[in-house]
């Protein structure tokens, strides 16, 4: 593709930095799909929908539709060695407008993540020392629920753990691909190390006989249900950071020919794995614990109130702090892909050095998760969204998941195997591939893995009618998807228009 990047861009081409190993590329990219969605959006989904057959849905999914979005989307960051909207646009000059949305979708995205991490690392804290936190809901220790969330929520301490978090998160992306290549290296045998030490201690309690029932209890006719597949592709989206110009950034920095095919593969089974050993150790401490079936199991009520609320058993305070500093390890290493991706984005446009871009779109995302930390009552609001902040995060969370992050993918699927070439895609991967993709392989990138998306988009749209919009009761209800809208398109328009340096 050497004639597609033209002269002018030798000098760039010499400059970019690359991964220093190529473990350090698939730890990264594993580092960025790994994050909170596996300790509540999995569970809760497999636990709610079905247990085994849904695993077996997942994997199916993920063959179909999630593995060749992820090979798709580092098939562009390495041909075209820029990120999501620049590489975009070497296909087509509309496809820098999508590749914009996306980034702007992602940093709202990043904007209230970072606030999720900011809660678990302020329990965290508590939870090692085993303080109490006071607030209207009076002193309360973190076990003490609902009571300690409620005061969290109310209390500037959202705030400290934002700021704490987007330091950390700062720090390492600051360093590039060094510093992203460094942190992975530690935080990836440290999370397995956590994870399965915690499923081994899960296993060994009491309940783990009903925790595994409750988790993976197969009831074969669930295969039937269309929600299980759509709930299995837009789910795999999400865990596999597809849709959020993350996995092509990321392979814009491998070294030319950089294998792709079985780096796909490996990082998708690894996250499904992790998530899946997650999953044996929540459910069976859940069950211990006596908070299993809670209605909040694997949402984000699950993870800082059912939770900690049983953490009264033996060994509960050093349990709950190790739980929790996993999800602020899982989280930051997410976070951090996605400043990278946007970072990136802008780097490519602008030729802005890295130090101001990501100084610049540190205090961005932050100021814009600020109004997710909003300490007041939320009026009106469903029984869950006690803050103005926690209502927000939730309803903005719900159209950058289900609509934003699905159609992104959708159309860069259309735009890659479409306008530029399936064949191209498989041909790229080949090159380099430990395995060769065999020629039909074209079919499942332009055609069955844009129909599985269709599908799930198709279902997301219907359900709003057979359930309702997303609804707490509010005006906002119907002013935050315009919001969302107005903040991504308006975001993508000016950024398409601005005068760049390509
Ligand atoms: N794959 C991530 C997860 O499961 C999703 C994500 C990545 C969210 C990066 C935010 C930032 O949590």
């Amino acid at each position: 593709m050497a004639s597609d990047l033209g002269e002018t861009s030798i000098e760039a081409e010499i400059a970019r930095e690359t991964w220093i190993t190529r473990l350090g590329f698939i730890f990264a990219v594993w580092g960025s799909m790994t994050g909170l969605g596996n300790v509540w959006n999995w569970p809760s989904k497999v636990s709610l929908l079905g247990g085994g057959p849904f695993v077996l849905i997942y994997l199916i999914m993920l063959a179909l539709v999630g593995i060749p979005v992820v090979l798709t989307e580092f098939v562009l960051g390495s041909t075209f060695r820029r990120g999501f909207p620049s590489a975009l646009k070497r296909i087509h000059p509309a496809g820098e407008f999508l590749g914009w949305f996306c980034m702007a979708n992602s940093a709202v995205l990043e904007a209230f993540y970072v606030v999720l991490i900011g809660y678990a690392a302020v329990y965290a804290g508590f939870a090692l020392t085993g303080l109490q936190l006071g607030g209207p809901m009076g002193a309360a220790y973190f076990t003490d629920q609902p009571e300690f969330f409620v005061n969290l929520l109310m209390s500037p301490l959202t705030l400290v753990g934002l700021i704490v978090v987007w330091i950390v998160v700062f720090a390492i992306d600051y360093f590039g691909t060094k510093g992203i290549e460094r942190s992975v290296m530690i935080f990836f045998p440290l999370l397995w190390i956590i994870v399965i030490g915690m499923a081994i201690f899960g296993l060994t309690q009491p309940g783990a006989a009903a925790g595994i029932n409750f988790y993976l209890n197969p009831q074969p006719n669930q295969f039937f249900e269309t929600k299980m597949w759509s709930t299995a592709v837009s789910l795999s989206f999400f865990k596999l950071s597809a849709g959020m110009g993350i996995l092509t950034a990321y392979a814009s920095y491998l070294p030319r020919k950089g294998e792709l095919t079985n780096s796909a593969v490996t990082t998708s089974l690894l996250d499904t794995t992790f998530a899946f050993t997650a999953g044996l150790a929540v459910f069976p401490i859940a069950a211990t614990v006596g908070v299993l079936g809670d209605e909040t199991v694997g949402s984000v009520g699950f993870a800082f109130v059912a939770w900690p609320g049983g953490m009264t058993m033996s060994g509960g305070n050093l349990l709950g702090f190790v739980f929790f500093l996993m999800i602020v390890f899982l989280g930051v290493t997410s976070a951090v892909s996605l400043l990278e991706a946007v970072v990136t984005a802008v780097m490519d446009k602008f030729g802005w050095p890295r130090s101001r871009t990501v100084i610049v779109m540190t205090i961005v995302m932050f100021l814009m998760g600020v109004p997710f930390t909003l300490w007041m009552a939320a009026p009106g609001a469903a029984a869950t969204d006690v803050t103005w902040g926690l209502y927000l995060l939730d309803i903005f969370d719900y159209y950058v998941e289900n609509f934003g992050l699905v159609l992104v993918t959708l159309f860069m699927m259309l735009i890659t195997g479409w306008v530029w070439g399936g064949a191209k895609i498989i041909e790229t991967a080949n090159e380099a591939g430990d395995f060769e993709l065999p020629s039909w392989y074209v079919w499942v990138i332009k055609v069955i893995a844009p129909i599985g998306i269709i599908a799930a988009f198709a279902f997301i749209v219907l359900s709003i009618f057979l359930e309702g919009l997303y609804l707490a009761g509010t005006v906002l209800d119907l002013i935050a998807p315009l919001v969302w809208v107005v903040i991504c398109a308006g975001a993508a328009i000016a950024l398409t228009m601005a005068k760049g340096v390509e």
